[in-house]
Parts: C-alpha cells; sequence; structure tokens
C-alpha cells in the first residue's frame, strides 16, 4: 500500500481573506433566525425575495426539461465551439445597445465576447498592461472589490482617486478630478463606473463627466468603462450609457468599456459580456485584435454559447427587445420604490441623521453612510446582513422586509449614535 505524505509543496500558502461578500453569505446561511435579510450581493430580487427570470428569458428559454428544449432548437451547432471572439450576433447587438443604433459600423472599435463583466476586465487589464504598461490604474475610492483584485492579478500598480465624501454623503467632485489632474501621470488607466456605480450608488452628473472626458484628453489618461448596469439604473439604456457615449463622441480618446448582461438580463451565472476597445485608428485596432484574441485563447479559448445566444436573441427581435425594455423598467422601477419606502420609513421613525442620500442614489446599491459598530448591532441585535461598508443592496428589500429593516437600522443608530 502506498504511503500518504504529510507535506505538501503548497504548505507554505497564507489563507487569503474571504471575499467579504462571500464571508457575509455564508454567516446568513447559518443563521436560523426566521425575520433574516440579507442586503449584501448585487444580485435583483422580486418583492418576495426570489430571483427573477424576466419574463422576456423565459419567452426564449422557457422553464423546461432540458431534452425539450433540446428538441424544440433544431439547431445542431449549438454546442460547436465559438471562434475566440465569440459569438458574432451577440457582439454586434451588444456593440448597439452599448454605443447605440449605429454602434456596430465603426472599424476603430474592436469588441470580444468574454465570460461576464469579470472577464472583460480581466481581460482589457491584461491587454492594457501588456501593451500600455501604465505606471497605475486608478479605481475610485471605494470601488467594486473585484477591481483591485483584477489590476493586481495582472502586475499593475493600484492607486485610488477620491470619490465618496462621508462627511456629505456625496461625490466627492473635486478630489476626483484634482487627483487625475494633478496626480496621475499620462498612461495611467482610469476606472470608470458607466453608471450606477458600484458600491456607492452615486454617479457624476453629465456636467462632470464632461470634465472627466476633459482632464483624460488633456492629460492622456486612457479611460475604462465598466458597465456593469446598463439600463438597471434608469430604466432607459441611452440615458445610462450617456458618459459612454460622450467619451466616444469626443473622437478623440481611445477607450475600453467591459460590457456586462448579468444584472440587466438577470443572466447571471450564465456569464454573458463583452470588452469594447475603441483605438484610434482601424488599423490599430485590427492589429489589437489579434493581441486580444491571443490573450483569449491563453484564458479561455472560446466563450461560453448559451447566455450570448439567448442574449442575442433578444437584442436582434423588435419585440423582445421591447419587452425588455419594459422588464428594465420594472427592476429599475421597484428598485426605486423601496428606496422611497425605505426612507419613508426612516423619516416616520426620526431615526436620527439625514437620509436623503438613500433616495438620491441610483442603482442597485446604497452606501448608507451607517458605521461598523451600527452593522455590527444590526446584524447581532436584528439577524439583518450588511457588508461591512455599511452599503445595502437596495434589490434585497421588498414590502414584506422594509419595515423590519428600518427598525434594525433604527435601533442600532440609537444604540450607536453617529
Ligand atoms: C461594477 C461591477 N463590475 C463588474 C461586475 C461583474 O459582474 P459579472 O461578472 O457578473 O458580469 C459587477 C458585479 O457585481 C460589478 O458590480
Amino acid at each position: 500500500m502506498s504511503s500518504v505524505s504529510d507535506k505538501s509543496q503548497f504548505d507554505h500558502l497564507s489563507e487569503p481573506p474571504l471575499d467579504p461578500h462571500y464571508a457575509l453569505k455564508e454567516l446568513f446561511h447559518a443563521d436560523n433566525h426566521p425575520k433574516k435579510v440579507i442586503l449584501g450581493s448585487g444580485v435583483y430580487r422580486d418583492d418576495n425575495s426570489e430571483p427573477w427570470i424576466l419574463p422576456t428569458v423565459q419567452k426564449v428559454q422557457p422553464l423546461a426539461p432540458a431534452e425539450a428544449i433540446v428538441r424544440e432548437n433544431q439547431d445542431s451547432s449549438r454546442y460547436e465551439y465559438l471562434p475566440i471572439s465569440g459569438f458574432a450576433p451577440f457582439i454586434s447587438t451588444a456593440r448597439q445597445v452599448l454605443f447605440g443604433p449605429l454602434g456596430d459600423k465603426d472599424a476603430r472599435v474592436v469588441s470580444m465576447h468574454t465570460v461576464s463583466g469579470t472577464g472583460a476586465n480581466s481581460l482589457g487589464a491584461r491587454f492594457l498592461a501588456e501593451t500600455l504598461k501604465p505606471s497605475a490604474v486608478w479605481l475610485s475610492d471605494p470601488s467594486w472589490v473585484n477591481h483591485e483584485n483584477i489590476w493586481g492579478l495582472v502586475g499593475v500598480n493600484v492607486e485610488k482617486y477620491p470619490y465618496w465624501d462621508a462627511a456629505t454623503k456625496k461625490l466627492n467632485f473635486e478630489g476626483m478630478i484634482g487627483t487625475l489632474e494633478t496626480v496621475a501621470r499620462p498612461g495611467d488607466v482610469v476606472l470608470l463606473h458607466a453608471c450606477a456605480h458600484n458600491p456607492t450608488g452615486v454617479d457624476p452628473s453629465k456636467e462632470q463627466w464632461k470634465r472627466v472626458a476633459d482632464v483624460c484628453q488633456q492629460r492622456g489618461l486612457f479611460p475604462f468603462f465598466d458597465c456593469a448596469y446598463q439600463g438597471f439604473a434608469s430604466g432607459n439604456l441611452a440615458e445610462d450609457a450617456w458618459a459612454v457615449r460622450h467619451f466616444v463622441e469626443r473622437g478623440l480618446l481611445e477607450m475600453a468599456v467591459a460590457q456586462s448582461f448579468s444584472k440587466n438580463m438577470g443572466l447571471y451565472g450564465e456569464r454573458v459580456g463583452a470588452l469594447h476597445l475603441l483605438c484610434g485608428t482601424a488599423t490599430a485596432a485590427q492589429k489589437a485584435k489579434g493581441h486580444l484574441s491571443r490573450l483569449q485563447r491563453g484564458q479561455v479559448s472560446q466563450p461560453p454559447t448559451m447566455g450570448a445566444r439567448l442574449a442575442a436573441t433578444i437584442l436582434a427581435d423588435e419585440e423582445l427587445f421591447q419587452s425588455w425594455l419594459g422588464d428594465l423598467k420594472e427592476m429599475s422601477g421597484r428598485i426605486r420604490g423601496m428606496r422611497e419606502a425605505l426612507y419613508g420609513e426612516l423619516v416616520r421613525l426620526a431615526t436620527p441623521g439625514e437620509w436623503g442620500h438613500v433616495v438620491s442614489q441610483i442603482g442597485m446599491f446604497s452606501y448608507t453612510g451607517l458605521t461598523p459598530e451600527q452593522v455590527a448591532a444590526i446584524q447581532d441585535d436584528s439577524h439583518v446582513y450588511i457588508l461591512k461598508s455599511g452599503r445595502i443592496s437596495v434589490a434585497g428589500l421588498n414590502t414584506n422586509n422594509v419595515k423590519y429593516v428600518t427598525e434594525a437600522i433604527d435601533a442600532a443608530v440609537r444604540k450607536h449614535p453617529f
């Protein structure tokens, strides 16, 4: 019988900290309290706290046994490998959603179908690290937790520009623009959230976006938009892509956009996304495509098919597209309604503090301004799970739990005053 070793070449590894979202989820699942609530993850839930399969998605892919779906669909090539750049009908329609109806015509844009928004961020980071060799990538402080991880993995120095002003609970725009103007170096990458900033829920105004574009142009900074919530923020695709389209219209900026259909189509696990790179010339775009393909080949070879087929079917069919616009209105509207309900309850209870930001913020998240002490009290006393940063996923609120959650917040704020 062979002996079993008590040593490993990996014994020296330290235990990396658990991602805060997953740590929170584990605690929540271990809790048996009947009224427990989790406001952690960035996933949409309906008014009964259930995942919501968009009615439009169900029209294309009805919930049925796998055999029935396969029999219905006679396309025998559906499980074949895609090209390295992905499913062409998906790329074409995704570009139109992002850049507008003519968005598919610009030969200076090269697009890759990616493993959702994370894959697009990651492929873009790898490509820019290799080609531009920036002295730093500038992330908003705070930003989506994975940004720092993704850029760290490709060996680029991560720096932060001011974003959230804890005192005013608003955007610290002067801090942001001042840092980009005076500290960031030409050739650096600036990561920008196209809309519905994660985690704060605070976006620049159109006038402020114009100033950011000016600074990128004047200082030679490379804008990289992360567009994970188009249509989910305002319910309007053009409105949520305004910043991206404005940067494109400038004509002189080269830029990248990571696009995700996880949230706006509710296709989280299908991993549907794209990376778009706008180059100064069509020739440069062709060369960039070769390098993006090389990187994609080494990471995933070819992207997955099913989700992209679903998305492309919806985006290309006028009736389904209109139906999807209705779904976007429903999701964004329910979230706005929950913001108002939360605010209304806080006012009714006369909870100490100023809470107007809860309704002025946009998208899935609200940076509440709750302190770590208050967050801990909310969890311990009321079994409501919120990230330590005080960020709540408003999508986790519904008409059944919003009163209970507000009472939990009220009690914690009185126990541990600001
Ligand atoms: C800002 C931001 N970017 C990207 C993503 C990536 O999402 P996915 O990989 O599911 O498309 C998320 C998801 O939460 C996000 O909030």
